[in-house]
């Protein structure tokens, strides 16, 4: 029996990956292995969206050479290493010239040939394959339906790819053209998840309210609509998607909010700055106040949404002044949760070729600062909901606990009974911090 194991760094598009690279090789008869040290084949599925991101693959291959030299010492076993994703993408063959003892390299649109790959590579000792052309068919047409291992809430990728080009991003380039997969190929993945016994699906993309497809009488529609007809879904308990771009927000969205049941409250939005001035330097097409009013518009439709967002400090030419209009808008608008980052210029993107940087000590006082500012508003609203009940949706044991999900997308802990794992459940909140609470078990949620 042969072994494999996937390493994910990056976002859930890249778990996402993951998943059908494990359905692939479960395919081939490979086994999933918890511990790198006994697998015959490691991929690597890299993320490329900051400096820091992507220089962990480089670090890791330096212990993986070990490894395989290891190996090949002791067991005559030649394991195989693969680079998959986006700094695959994005390097290509410099990352074999770099570490001359990787196998494989492919990118995020052409894993779905990950058989023939590992056949080719297993042939001819010492042959390097390197895939990282943008494909003319679409992987998702040459994937296994069959799946493995996906837990009580599945990610299912429904749109990817980018066209709208923010000057500090890669992921147009590493991803690629906008895509959306077809409204009966994603009910059909999700039918068959829920089936196997997911109660959750999150749809994933990189815009994923940019999605748009057409009905059954050839009419288009957009993301709420996918989601209503979702909800038919005999067993789905609930639908999540993230990430979203402001520009794609639209009405039938916001108000299938208000209507969907299984729609949960939770609006992922990247922002990335309060100031027009960089707002248009970073070209996301967008101002302050567009956001402020999407927000006001989807809390009359919604009042009770969670919200949360990216945020990017030390753009390049960011004087105080932006990044205060930065800090006065989440003053503004108040979030229960958010990622926040330095600028971190990146090879290739526009913004790299700007001449008026900001100095890594000024990137680190303003992230500090916003965070903290962050973190109280993520505490606050965390703390809000002491002596309220919560429904959870229960997902894992973690240590002797048992823990899941809020509708605000809030992890909760408490103690209760493996056996509830996959239910609906009402906790009575009885602690928070800023990134979780815990509760009491109440009852099982009747349907
Ligand atoms: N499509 C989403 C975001 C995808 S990338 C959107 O448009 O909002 C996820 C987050 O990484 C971004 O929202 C941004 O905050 C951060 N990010 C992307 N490129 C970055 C860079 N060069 N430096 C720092 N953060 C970056
Ligand atoms: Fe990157 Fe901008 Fe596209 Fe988001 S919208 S993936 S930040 S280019
Ligand atoms: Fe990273 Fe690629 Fe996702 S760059 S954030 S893994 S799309």
């Amino acid at each position: 029996m042969k072994n494999f194991y996937i390493k994910n760094y990056g976002c859930q598009m890249n778990v996402y990956d993951s998943q059908r690279m494990t359905d692939i090789l479960r395919n081939m008869g490979y086994v999933s292995n918890s511990s790198i040290e006994k697998a015959d084949i490691i991929i690597l599925n890299t993320c490329h969206i900051r400096e820091k991101a992507s220089e962990k693959l480089y670090s890791e291959l330096g212990r993986l050479n070990k490894l395989k030299k290891q190996k090949l010492k002791d067991e005559k076993k030649d394991i195989k290493i693969a680079v998959a994703g986006c700094v695959a993408q994005s390097d290509g063959k410099e990352i074999i010239n770099r570490a001359p003892w990787v196998d494989m390299v492919f990118g995020p649109q052409n894993y779905h040939n990950l058989s023939k790959f590992i056949e080719k590579s297993c042939e001819k000792k010492n042959i390097k394959i390197i895939d990282t052309n943008f494909p003319v068919e679409v992987k998702f047409d040459f994937l296994p339906e069959e799946f493995y291992e996906r837990g009580i809430s599945s990610f299912v990728t429904i749109q990817e790819g980018c066209d709208k080009f923010c000057n500090f991003c890669v992921v147009p380039y590493t991803r690629g053209v906008e895509y959306f997969r077809t409204k009966d190929e994603i009910f059909f993945e999700s039918e068959k998840l829920v089936k196997n016994g997911s109660k959750e699906i999150i749809l994933l993309g990189q815009n994923v309210n940019a999605w748009k497809g057409k009905n059954n009488s050839g009419k288009k529609i957009g993301l709420g609509y996918l989601i209503n007809e979702l909800s038919k879904i005999v067993g789905l308990e609930r639908i999540r998607y993230t990430t979203s771009h402001p520009l794609d927000m639209d009405d039938e969205l916001m108000e299938t909010h208000s209507t969907n049941p299984i729609l949960m409250p939770y609006l992922h939005l990247p922002i990335q700055s309060g100031s027009d001035k960089i707002l248009k330097l970073m070209n996301r097409k967008h101002t302050a106040s567009d956001y402020k009013r999407i927000i006001d518009k989807m809390r009359t439709h919604c009042p009770d949404i969670a919200l949360s967002s990216d945020f990017i400090v030390g753009y390049p030419g960011e004087t105080d002044t932006d990044f205060e209009e930065t800090i006065s808008l989440i003053k503004d608008v108040k979030f229960s949760s958010s990622f926040s980052f330095k600028y971190s210029v990146r090879p290739g993107t526009p913004a790299a070729r700007q001449k008026n940087q900001i100095d890594e000590n000024v990137k680190s006082e303003r992230l500090f600062y916003l965070q903290s500012l962050l973190n109280s508003q993520h505490g606050d609203y965390n703390k809000n909901f002491i002596g309220k009940t919560l429904e959870v949706l229960v997902s894992k044991k973690v240590k002797n606990q048992m823990t899941g999900k809020s509708s605000y997308f809030q992890t909760v802990y408490f103690d209760g009974d493996e056996k509830l794992n996959g239910k609906l459940v009402n906790l009575e909140i009885i602690g928070s911090s800023k990134n979780s609470l815990t509760g009491k078990f109440l009852n099982i949620k009747e349907n």
